[in-house]
């Protein structure tokens, strides 16, 4: 990935236990070529000495304890305007909180909130308070003015406690910064509407049917959308994989709810991209009451079509959206999905041979094949995460041709 030569990061300490990780963050944005300030509140001197980042940054460090207010006025303003990007790494509960009212009481929040350059923020906090209401009101607040949240990871906490809030490791928070950097946010503006995961076809209360799908790859793509700058919304059904922050997302279970949402929302997207493994068939006897065996020795369930909402939300298609389609295949790969391409009204699909080892459903690569009307690229064997951002890059691609 890309370095961070003559970025000038803006690095704010509060009063946590992980402050100490912050120490190899400066370590980790200095060798890739950064220029790092860092700002600590008064709690974070307690947990380190201002001394440590002075000399891992080699830039003054300001704290509040050596600064009178007199002070603030310039050097707020000085660092906020300098800042290319601003991150909060530990970021405690009453830091958010702050940041949620605009509140400016110390050198850290004042300067937070004088600077017009993106922030980052690495919450680290007990279980209880990550989960508090008030928490999480400052979260959606926060995100929905664009703040950048990474983590916090699950794990066991300073105080004893297993659950979520422990701060994402260094490596992890600086590769969101560089990310960030490498990929300029060309999405920025655009609405994309994602959908992941399989769907369930219920046949009782307690039965239903459904696919070995994950919603690994859709997930993966409203998060690298979020990342370049798209305000996206996720449409999921069943999935094994934690939803992304900053991203609005539906719960959806069958197929028929699928396109009620998608009728819905379509409109009011730019890019509509349909990872979402959905069931070709339902139920036609579904039950609201438990089947009973009832002294039988078989049954037999009949299933009907379910409606392709691919194909819906093709017909829907205005000028200026971009669709793009999956296709899981066992055989004649192109063939079958280019076939798709056209019945469905796509501009884009990513065919996968979901026989082949690494590829498919439920796994954390793929290999897939990227069809268009007129071209094609092959993508091998790689990360899903890795894929979703080369698909985000063939649609804007293809975009700028005006299709
Ligand atoms: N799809 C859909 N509604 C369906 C079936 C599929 O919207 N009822 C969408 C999927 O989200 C995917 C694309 O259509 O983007 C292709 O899905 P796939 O399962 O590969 O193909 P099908 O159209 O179901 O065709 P077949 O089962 O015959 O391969």
């Amino acid at each position: 990935m890309m370095g961070l030569e003559s970025k000038h990061i803006i690095l704010g300490v509060t009063g946590g236990i992980a402050a100490y990780k912050s120490a190899e963050i400066v370590s980790r944005l200095r060798r890739l070529g950064a220029d790092v300030h860092v700002i600590m509140t008064r709690n974070a001197t307690e947990f380190v000495a201002p001394l440590t980042f002075q000399t891992l940054s080699g830039n003054q460090v300001v704290t509040d304890t050596f600064q009178t207010p007199e002070n603030w006025q310039v050097e707020h303003v000085a660092l906020a305007q300098l800042a290319d990007a601003f991150l909060v790494a530990p970021a405690t509960a009453n830091m958010l909180a702050k940041m949620a009212c605009g509140l400016a009481d110390d050198m850290l929040s004042t300067t937070l909130l004088a600077t017009k350059a993106p922030v980052f923020v690495a919450p680290a906090m007990n279980t209880g308070m990550w989960e508090a209401a008030a928490t999480r009101e400052n979260m959606s607040r926060l995100q929905a003015r664009g703040v950048k949240v990474i983590g916090p990871g699950t794990g066991k906490l300073a105080c004893g406690d297993v659950g979520a809030g422990r701060m994402s490791e260094p490596a992890e928070i600086v590769e969101a910064l560089q990310a960030y950097f490498a990929e300029g946010e060309d999405y920025r503006g655009l609405r994309v509407l994602v959908t992941a995961g399989g769907t369930r076809e219920r046949l009782d209360p307690v039965r239903f049917m459904t696919n070995d799908s994950s919603g690994k790859m859709g997930i993966a793509l409203a998060r690298a959308a979020q990342g370049r700058g798209a305000a996206v919304t996720l449409v999921y059904g069943a999935v094994t994989q934690p939803l992304p922050e900053g991203v609005s997302c539906i719960p959806v279970e069958s197929a028929r709810d699928l396109l009620r949402v998608m009728e819905k929302e379509t409109p009011r997207h730019d890019i509509i991209i349909q990872a979402a493994a959905v069931a070709d068939f339902r139920f036609r006897d579904a039950s609201d009451q438990k089947i009973k065996k009832n002294g039988q020795h078989e049954i037999t369930l009949v299933m009907v079509e379910n409606p392709d909402v691919a194909e819906a939300v093709g017909r829907l298609k205005k000028a200026g959206q971009t669709l793009v389609g999956f296709a899981a295949e066992t055989g004649h790969l192109e063939e079958n999905a280019e076939g798709k391409l056209t019945r469905k009204n796509l501009d884009l699909i990513v065919a996968n041979d979901v026989t082949r080892p690494g590829a498919g459903f439920n796994t954390d690569t793929n290999i897939a094949t990227l069809i268009w009307r007129g071209g094609r690229q092959e993508m091998p064997l790689q990360q899903k995460t890795e894929l979703a951002g080369k698909i985000l890059d063939r649609i804007l691609a293809l975009r700028k041709e005006g299709r």
